[in-house]
């Protein structure tokens, strides 16, 4: 396996991808955790110095242990990574003053060839992504000069008799287009194969999960999410009925949900699972709240509170099984601090372990979304059920904005299912990160046959994203929308007005509430 050693740039988790793309098992590790202990325990093929936002003379800075040198394995740099390699090797760096460069480069070649830039240089020179303001200005004992670009004579240095590269630019971005040819020269350099693959990750988390776990109990929340699924599916593999599931239906779910969770979970996969129909509960806990906020902490805090008493039932359980992902997880290693604005509060179990006094098992920290997706489909799950689009722990309550009625609540579900059926039947389903019907706090008025309606309007929404964090609108064609809209308002009674919502995030965000 290789190591990254993360400095606390933004794309580190990049790297990381790139690398899995390639087959290769990889770890991210901020610097301040990377001792030479670490390093001895970890024994990493390679390692990769990521970027970052420091300096390599300011005071503190932060730096990889010198051992990483000595352990005689394949080293590459990058652009902060680089800097604190020539510093550490016995180059020199300098500040910018002019020499500071942001964005597109183009780096053209030595004179001499470097095996860790096959495939390089085809049309003379190659597109890069810069972003540096220090800069190497006198090289380490061993190094030379293999590629340079205007403002950074530097820009592939390397000791190729030791094994140790550097770059001054960031491969890992899609604005290097050909960076993934230097990631795949490293690795090969380094003697990987290229051949981890889904069924090793399942192979291997199996193995960890019953080291941590021995014969204790484990809990899961399950929230019907491919998530929480996947890691139950998982850790249920790995050490059978140890593992209860506790799923809490807050009467906030879509049509038919509820049924396809519990039937999935028990009938298909053979897992304990308490099903905990708590609806009148939560419902009548939300009765009269308009406030979002109030709406969701009110959820959050009686999510808590229903999933410790049942909980109990499986009693004495020693670990809570979570769902976590790669990206929830790093640690950035931020610089600048400040304290964030609160839009939301989401909602997850948060809060739970340390209330419960239970210990983690979070078996997919590793693996980012797609990644999850494939150790599903490896797992088995239903291809309808690892395609499914995200849905909020709040659920619905956040998709009917104002007081929540199970009028309401009942409408939204017709309606949604509607619309859902319709992206479906027009194959769009794939190609839109999440779509839903929210409800809004409005009657208007219409005409049907020759009576007058006065019934509940109905917003649309439907986004492409990659992570959730900014989401376009899902540009559908009139004729999709004129078909939907006639669709809802004829099949779901209640609802006589139909919307759709052509607000990007931001400014907006993609749920409602
Ligand atoms: P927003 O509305 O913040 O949503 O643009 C971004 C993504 O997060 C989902 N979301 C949540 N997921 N608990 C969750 O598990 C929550 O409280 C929550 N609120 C929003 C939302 O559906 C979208 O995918």
């Amino acid at each position: 396996r290789l190591l990254i050693i993360d400095f606390g740039s933004q794309v580190t988790q990049l790297i990381a991808r790139r690398l899995r793309e390639l087959h290769v098992y990889c770890e991210i590790h901020p610097f301040n955790a990377v001792t030479p202990e670490f390093i001895r325990a970890f024994a990493p093929k390679a390692v990769i110095l990521s970027g970052g936002p420091a300096s390599v003379f300011a005071e503190g800075a932060p730096l990889p242990p010198r051992e990483v040198f000595d352990l005689g394995v394949p080293v590459l740099g990058i652009c902060y990574g680089q800097q604190a390699m020539m510093h550490m090797l016995g180059g020199k760096v300098e500040s910018g003053h002019g020499t500071a460069e942001f964005g597109r480069a183009y780096v053209t070649p030595g004179d001499e060839k470097l095996d860790l830039l096959q495939g390089w240089f085809l049309d003379g020179r190659e597109e890069v992504w810069m972003s540096h303001g220090d800069h190497v200005s006198r090289l380490a004992p061993g190094f030379q000069v293999y590629g340079t670009s205007p403002n950074a004579p530097f820009a592939i240095t390397a000791d190729p008799s030791r094994h140790f590269y550097a770059v001054q630019f960031h491969p890992e971005v899609h604005h290097t287009p050909n960076g993934r040819t230097i990631y795949h020269n490293f690795l090969k350099l380094a003697g990987f194969k290229g051949d981890w693959t889904m069924a090793g990750y399942r192979e291997e988390a199996t193995r960890k999960i019953r080291e941590q776990v021995g014969n204790s109990k484990v809990i899961c929340g399950l929230s019907g999410g491919v998530d929480s699924s996947v890691a139950a599916v998982l850790i249920h593999e790995a050490i059978g009925d140890q593992l209860t599931c506790v799923f809490v239906d807050h009467g906030l779910l879509r049509k038919g949900e509820a049924e396809q969770v519990v039937s999935m979970f028990r009938d298909h996969y053979n897992i304990p699972l308490i099903h905990a129909d708590e609806s009148e509960r939560f419902l009548t806990a939300l009765e009269g709240l308009d406030d979002p906020e109030a709406k969701r902490k009110t959820i959050g805090r009686l999510f808590i509170d229903v999933f410790q008493e049942h909980a109990r039932e499986v009693g004495g359980a020693e670990f809570l099984a979570q769902g976590t992902l790669y990206p929830d997880v790093i640690e950035s290693v931020s610089f600048s601090g400040g304290p964030s604005v609160t839009i939301k509060s989401h909602h997850n179990v948060g809060g739970l372990p340390e209330k419960m006094g239970l210990k983690l098992v979070e078996p997919l920290r590793e693996l980012f979304k797609d990644e999850v997706r494939d150790l599903g489909r490896e797992l088995g799950l239903p291809e309808s059920f690892i395609r499914r689009h995200p849905f909020p722990g709040p659920g619905l309550a956040i998709r009917c904005p104002g007081a929540i009625t199970r009028e309401k609540l009942a409408i939204l579900r017709e309606a949604d299912a509607v619309y859902i059926d319709q992206i479906r039947r027009h194959g769009l389903y794939d190609e839109i990160w999440q779509a839903f019907a929210a409800i809004l706090p409005m009657r208007t008025v219409g005409v049907m046959g020759d009576g007058r309606t006065y019934d509940y309007a109905l917003a649309l929404r439907a986004v492409t994203s990659v992570d959730g964090m900014t989401a376009d609108y899902y540009p559908f064609t009139h004729e999709f929308l004129s078909e939907t809209a006639t669709r809802i308002i004829n099949e779901v009674r209640g609802v006589n007005r139909v919307f759709y919502d052509c607000t990007s995030k931001p400014p907006g965000t993609i749920e409602l509430e």
